[in-house]
């Protein structure tokens, strides 16, 4: 024993001695003849320093290609709702391609608001587009795009050539194309909201909606009638919370999409102010895709007003594989690095816009709660219905009760569909009419237009 421990002591000796030399060595280059230059300030910790820094850059960059990469192509395993429950494969297929009655054409298809990614269909099948040598009405087609990989948002699943089941990607809603080919037919804008899409009656052209009527216990056709009801570039995101298919005045209690981009700095997000990118993320991603996954927000057990959500135990969900999870971080990371997209100059007019600036930060007051150059507040950006001048009926859907100030960059992106949360503003001036009226700002029809100008500007 003794004879260990000393034994060991002497080792240590030696070893410290020996590390005594080399470092003195090492640190004496002159001694070894070498002419290296006097280390300047801070000069030992550069070389790591950039090391880091590129470390940094290095990890950004693929954070962002791997988030990329989720928000265009993963389905995270929804399939087994879309395809395998919801059987929307065997509809889009039709009876001719092994599915159920007449098919979904292309030409449907793109009426549904659906878009196809010029980059995935190979130069020979571009050609026999612009001959007009495809026949744009038959569901094969469609069936072959999938297969392609072209359809935004939708992914085909083959099973010896036939299709077998479909999936949906965060795309589906989140981008469009930029028409470059033909309508509907360009290269991807990640990020733009697709208010030509028509969600709810993509689910309603499932064959067998059981799935949802189990869900809130109303028959098919009432699910149905919601569904058919949200028209385009709208979607529900709380209805498999409280189950509330439409408001107190008989309309659609669908919101609009919202753009994807130009989210870094914001705070809360959601039209309601749900919480962060990445608390969105996973709960769209479990929740509303059907992906496979784990999600949790305790704020959902509340009976009263999430009385679905609390029965099914959607503020703790817990479904192994766990498919999201570890791509919300990359997701998270790609989302906040897409920029909000300027507005081509002659889209508005640069001298009415200017006056707009002045008004928007001055007599108007907008800046007040759209502070630039985020236009939202840094902060908790969150405000009663009354503050703004309107109804509560969204609002109260959601834990907060409140609106999120809209982050406005974009805005020239989705004119369709009108603006607020359900669109209820068909274009900008009456937004600013709105404000005009309930803010008593007395501005005159000339300065109402030079800050239309300027909205359009962002
Ligand atoms: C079926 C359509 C649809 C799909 C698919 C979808 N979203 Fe959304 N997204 C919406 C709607 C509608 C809202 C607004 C919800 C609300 O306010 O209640 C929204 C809101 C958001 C927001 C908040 C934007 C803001 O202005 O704060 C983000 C971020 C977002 N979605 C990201 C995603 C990601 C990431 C995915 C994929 C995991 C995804 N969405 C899938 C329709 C969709
Ligand atoms: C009290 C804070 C507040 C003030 C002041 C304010 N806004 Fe807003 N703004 C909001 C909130 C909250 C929303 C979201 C409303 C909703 O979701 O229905 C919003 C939404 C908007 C939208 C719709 C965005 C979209 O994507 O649909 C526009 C445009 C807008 N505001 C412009 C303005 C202008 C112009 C002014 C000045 C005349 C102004 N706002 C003043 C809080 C404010």
């Amino acid at each position: 024993m003794t004879k260990q421990i000393r034994f060991r002591s002497l080792l240590s000796c030696l070893l410290v001695i020996v590390s005594f030399v080399v470092i003195t060595v090492v640190q004496r280059p002159d001694k070894a003849g070498a002419q290296t230059p006097p280390p300047q300030a801070g000069g030992p910790i550069r070389p790591l320093a950039k090391r880091s820094d590129q470390a940094i850059a290095d990890t950004a960059l693929q954070s962002i290609e791997k988030g990329r990469e989720t928000f265009r192509f993963d389905t995270f395993g929804d399939e087994a709702f879309w395809g395998d429950t919801l059987n929307l494969d065997a509809t889009i297929a039709g009876a001719a391609n092994g599915g159920i009655g007449p098919g979904l054409s292309p030409k449907q298809a793109f009426g549904l608001g659906l878009k196809v990614d010029v980059s995935a269909l190979p130069a020979a099948l571009q050609d026999q587009l612009r001959a007009g040598a495809i026949n744009l009405d038959d569901p094969a087609v469609t069936v072959a795009l999938l297969q392609l990989n072209a359809v935004v948002g939708v992914k085909g699943f083959f099973s010896s050539g036939k299709l077998s089941s479909v999936g949906i990607q965060c795309a589906l809603c989140h981008s469009t194309v930029n028409d470059s080919f033909a309508p509907g037919i360009g290269s991807r804008l990640d990020g733009w909201a697709n208010r030509d899409l028509n969600v709810g009656a993509i689910v309603a052209f499932a064959p067998d909606l059981s799935a949802l009527t189990n869900l809130f216990g109303v028959s098919q056709d009432m699910v149905r009638q919601v569904l058919n009801s949200w028209g385009p570039g709208k979607f529900d995101a709380e209805l498999a919370l409280d189950g509330k298919g439409f408001r107190p005045d008989g309309k659609t209690a669908a919101t609009l999409i919202p753009p994807a981009f130009g989210l870094a700095g914001v705070n809360l997000h959601t039209w309601t102010g749900w919480g962060s990118v990445t608390h969105w993320n996973a709960f769209v991603a479990n929740l509303e895709m059907h992906g496979k996954g784990i999600f949790f927000d305790p704020r959902l057990n509340d009976t009263s007003k999430f009385p679905i959500a609390a029965a099914n135990g959607f503020g703790n969900v817990r479904t192994t594989p766990d498919l999201i999870t570890r791509k919300l971080a990359d997701l998270h990371f790609y989302q906040l690095a897409i920029p909000a997209p300027a507005p081509p100059n002659s889209s508005f007019s640069a001298t009415a816009a200017a006056r707009g600036r002045a008004l928007f930060a001055g007599k108007a007051a907008c800046a007040t709660c759209h502070v630039p150059p985020l236009f939202t507040e840094p902060g908790w950006n969150m405000h009663t219905p009354a503050e703004v001048g309107i109804d509560d009926f969204q609002a109260k859907r959601s834990p907060d009760e409140r609106y999120r100030t809209s982050p406005l960059k974009g805005l020239w992106t989705h004119m369709k569909g009108g603006f607020y949360h359900d669109g209820r503003f068909a274009n900008l001036l009456d937004v600013v009419n709105h404000y005009n009226g309930v803010k008593s700002l007395g501005l005159t029809e000339a300065e109402k237009q030079d800050l239309v100008e300027y909205l359009k500007s962002l």
